[in-house]
Formats: C-alpha cells, structure tokens, sequence
C-alpha cells in the first residue's frame, strides 16, 4: 500500500506491507482514512526506477514503514485538502467555515510561512536601525481618526465604552515626547468600515515613529524595511524610489496610487477638442470642465466590446461616456470618427484616442479606472516588474463627498507644508502637508506624515475641523497635554502588513494570508463571530438590544 504523508515541509510517500511491516501495520493503513494523523517509523529508501515521481520533489524515494499507526483519525474531510489534478478549490466560504481543514493546503502553508518571515525581516531590519518594539494598548479611549470604532463596553463604568485603537497614532507620539525616538510595533489595529479585497475589519500595521526626522530620513528607513521585505520573498529592487508630487500624479494617471509598471499618461487635449468644436464637448469646456485623453500607441487594439465596457465604467464614474477615435490607414474609425478629418485627429496610423470631458473630480477617477481597464484588455507588458513611488505634498484638507464638509486628507495630527504654514486660517485650502503614502504597483502600502508639536497649531487645526475648544479638549486633551510638556520634532508611517504579505504571495485577497480572516461582511465563518450576547451577560454590561 502506497499513502501520501504529509506535514508543513511537503509530501513523502509511506510504502506499508507485510514483507516489511508488522501486521497491526498493514491493517491500520488498510483502514486508515484521509486526513488522519499518523506515526510512521521506518527507513527512508530509494524507490526503485520505475516508481519515481519527477513531479515531486521526494520522487525519488519513499518511507518503507515498519510501523504505522493512525494516531488521530479524522473524520470525512467536507472540502478537499489534497486535490488531485484539476480537481476545483472549495469555495470561499466552505474553506473559511473549515478553516483548520483549508490551513493544511500546501498553498496556505506556504503563505503563512512567507508571512513569519517577512514579520522576522522587518522586526530585525528595523532593531538594527535602533528602533525599540514597544507595544500600545488595544483597549483604548474612543478618538475617531477618519473610520469607525469598535467599541467594548466597560462593566465597572456603566455607559461608557472603551475602543479597539484604528491605529497606535496617538501612542506613538506620546512615545515620542516621553524620548523613546525610534519607535515600531507590528500593530493590530481595528476599523468598523466597509470592507473590500484588500481591507479587513482588523489587520496589521508595521507602525513607526521616529524624532528629529524630516520626510527623507522616514523615506530611507522604509526604503530599508521594503527592499528588505522585497529581497526575503526574493526580488532586487532598487532604492531609493522615485518621489511623485500629488497633484501631479493626479493629473498623469488620474489617481494617486498610479501603476507606473505601465507607461500610457493621461494628457490634457482640451485646446486640441476646442478646436474641433464639438457640440457635445462643447457644453462640458464652456463649464470648466477639461477633455483629457489616453492614447495608445499602435497595436494597442481595443475591440468594439473593449470600448463598449469602457464607455460604461466611464458612465459609472458619472461621466456622460467616453469618445474615442483610431486611425487605420486613411480613415478614421470610433465615436469620433464622423465628426473630425485626418488632419483634426492628428494620430498616428494605428493609435487610439480615448477622450473624457468634465470636471476633474470626475474625470480623474474615470480615467484611472479606463487606464487600468486599458492595461487588462489589452495585456500590456510591464516595463518593470516593481515600481515604487512616494507621493509627496497631499493637500492639507479635503472636501467630505457628502457634505462638503473640511476633513484631514491623513488625519489631524499631520503638519502642514512649512511654505503654507502662514496660510492655514487664511486660505486653508490650499496648503499642503507633510503627508506621504508609498504605493507599489498601484497599491497604498502605506501612509504617514511629520507631525504637528506646537498645540497652539494642534488647536487651530481641530478647530478648523469643527472641533469647539472642549470638544478638542475632551477628545485628544491627553495628546494636546503630551505635546505641551516638551515634544522633539518627529514623524512616522505605518505599513499594510497584510497588503504586502498577499502582494508578496501573489494572493488575489488579504484572507489569502491571514490566519483566520474575516468575510467581506465582517464575519467569522470558523468561529462564527459575531454572535448574540445572552441578556445576562448584557445587563452586566449596561446594555440593552432595542429594536
Ligand atoms: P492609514 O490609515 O493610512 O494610516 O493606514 C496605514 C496603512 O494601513 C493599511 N490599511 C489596511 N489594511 C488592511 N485593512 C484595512 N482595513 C486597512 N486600513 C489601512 C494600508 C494603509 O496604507 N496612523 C496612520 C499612519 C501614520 O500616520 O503613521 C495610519 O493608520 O496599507
């Protein structure tokens, strides 16, 4: 009898018989069933020629048992772990509901490991650079810093709650002014928010902080950390990464977390499509508005289904739709086309010309969206495989969408640009801020800033924000308290710890790469969290469940 033995490091083949094993043996492996535990002794031989496997990387030999005994049987396994060939992954909810079941795939394994070391790299990385781990509560005072609280009632105190921290922020900067001036943490932290691939309702941070720094001195140090990280899960990368400014990566790739794997910049045709004098462009450029184009160069073909799914996510994005126009030979073919000569399109033979026209807060996200769809359609090769980018000078504040409300592009304790400084009760819009994100292939890795030290300007900023002077008091009194007592300057970052273990293992979602994970709908399948409270357990707690 020939059986698959498998653990953490892979998979042997265990040969019982009764030439060779004692006879409790050979009934046991007749009798065993999959996923059980078993204890095998025996030798590890040779197989003979034609029993290797150049599949696998123990194909050569076997284990010839003396014994074997199942020492801990299972039961029928509800979702396959071992798959033959072709045989479908389970789906994502069974293997969440039987989680223990779905770890024991080689491919979780896999991940998990990837994800011990890198947590190893980054803790020796930055104790090397002098950086002191210290870690921050998780039950905490209630401050909103842009998402929402979890919150946990306190049974001593009725009707007051503590919060699980959305981030170690305020912590850090205490650290700071306490002098521990080079400060990380592998943080969990915890956001009520809408969740999505790459967001969790709970996730890990490499958080840091560090005093008598400016933007560069944080920029070398997490260069450091991500080359390190890169180069555990095997790829050079060179460092340090170029700087984009925010407006800037705005107006080239409509977004400021640009994919700048890929050439295709956005470019502003707006003199170009008022000289055509189109009626239906007309109405958007009297208005302010702005036409802005892709183009993509020759053998870049999009198909008529390709333009169609693309005008339709450009009317997602609340445009009226999408223009385009390519040039094959003398003519011109697309929306376009019977609108404008040769000579109006002015495109290379074979070029493609795709044109949105409105307001940038509309089109920017719509070609961010039609840049990215392009690179999918069309199979575009990277020119490399690892572009990182800081993007530098984010504006100060921002508009709330919905009300229109002044919030912090970070959050409220980031300093403002020194040359703006003078500006922010003046004309607040238009600062900037000492606020950086590093984006990597088109994703956020992480986001920090230099921080505000004086309170005075601490003060005026949550007043800017809404906050009335008690209010601010009663929310952040402890931080404004810490800064009043001597703070050096200082500044950090805190790292997507997941995002960069799923993008390291090349996993399509952050649950790929978490233990035990939650749904999209924030809950627990294994566990099955979150579940009723008995009304005993409430009433100590103070609560009651209304309708
Ligand atoms: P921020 O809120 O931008 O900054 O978070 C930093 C990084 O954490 C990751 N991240 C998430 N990952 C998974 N699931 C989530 N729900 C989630 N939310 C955020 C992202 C993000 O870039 N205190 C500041 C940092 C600082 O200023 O030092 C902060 O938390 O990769």
């Amino acid at each position: 009898m020939f059986l698959d033995l498998r653990d953490r490091d892979g998979l042997v083949q265990v040969a019982v018989g009764p030439d060779w094993s004692t006879a409790a043996s050979v009934t046991a492996a007749t009798e065993v069933r999959a996923e059980s535990v078993v204890l095998v002794e025996g030798d590890v031989v040779a197989r003979p020629p034609t029993g290797r496997n150049p599949d696998l990387p123990t194909g050569d030999i076997e284990v010839r048992a003396a014994t074997f005994a199942v020492v801990g049987p299972s039961t029928t396994p509800p979702i396959p772990v071992a798959r033959a060939r072709g045989e479908e992954l389970a789906s994502e909810e069974l293997r969440l509901k039987h989680r223990h079941l779905d770890l024991r795939r080689p491919e979780m394994i896999a991940n998990l490991t990837l994800r011990h070391r890198l947590l190893q790299r980054a803790r020796a990385t930055l104790s090397e650079l002098d950086f002191l781990e210290i870690e921050t509560p998780i039950l905490t005072r209630p401050t909103p810093e842009g998402a929402r609280d979890f919150l946990v009632p306190s049974r001593e105190q009725a009707g007051e709650c503590y919060a699980l921290p959305q981030s170690p922020q305020i912590y850090k900067q205490l650290l700071m002014v306490a002098g521990y001036d080079r400060y990380f943490q592998i943080a969990r932290c915890f956001r009520d928010e809408d969740l999505r691939a790459d967001r969790q309702p709970e996730f890990t941070q490499i958080d840091l902080e560090a005093s008598f720094v400016d933007t560069l001195d944080v920029f070398r140090v997490v260069e450091r950390l991500l080359v390190a990280l890169w180069s555990e899960a095997g790829h050079a990368v060179p460092s340090p990464f170029p700087h984009l400014k925010y407006a800037d990566a705005l107006e080239r790739y409509g977004t400021d977390k640009p994919d700048l794997r890929f050439g295709l910049e956005v470019e502003d045709i707006t003199e170009r499509a008022r000289e055509w004098a189109l009626e239906f462009f007309a109405a958007q450029l009297a208005e302010g508005g702005r036409a802005r184009a892709l183009e993509l160069p020759a053998g870049g073909r999009l198909s008529r289904r390709d333009t169609d799914a693309l005008t339709a996510s450009a009317r997602g994005s609340g445009l009226g739709g999408l223009a385009w126009l390519r040039r094959e030979g003398e003519r011109l073919v697309g929306s376009l086309a019977k609108h404008l000569t040769l000579e109006q399109a002015a495109l290379e033979d074979g070029a493609t010309l795709l044109v949105v026209t409105g307001p940038d807060r509309l089109t920017s996200p719509a070609l961010d969206q039609i840049r990215t769809e392009t690179i999918s359609r069309l199979g575009m090769a990277p020119r490399v495989d690892h572009a990182f980018v800081w993007i530098v000078e984010f504006p100060l504040f921002e508009r709330d969408p919905e009300t229109g409300a002044a919030v912090f592009a970070h959050h409220p304790f980031t300093a403002p640009h020194p040359d703006d400084a003078a500006r922010l009760t003046t004309d607040p819009w238009s600062c900037r801020a000492l606020h950086y994100d590093v984006v990597y292939n088109g994703n956020e890795l992480g986001s920090g800033s230099i921080r505000i030290i004086d309170p005075q300007l601490q003060r005026i900023v949550f007043q800017f924000l809404g906050l009335d002077e008690q209010e601010a008091e009663a929310r952040f009194g402890f931080l404004l308290t810490g800064l009043a007592a001597g703070a050096p300057p200082h500044g950090g970052i805190a790292l997507g710890f997941d995002r960069i273990a799923m993008l390291l293992a090349g996993a399509p979602s952050l649950r790929e790469v978490i233990a035990f994970p939650k749904t999209t709908a924030a809950r627990a399948l294994f566990e099955g969290a979150p579940a009723p409270v008995a009304p005993d357990d409430l009433a100590a707690l103070h609560l009651q469940v209304t309708e």
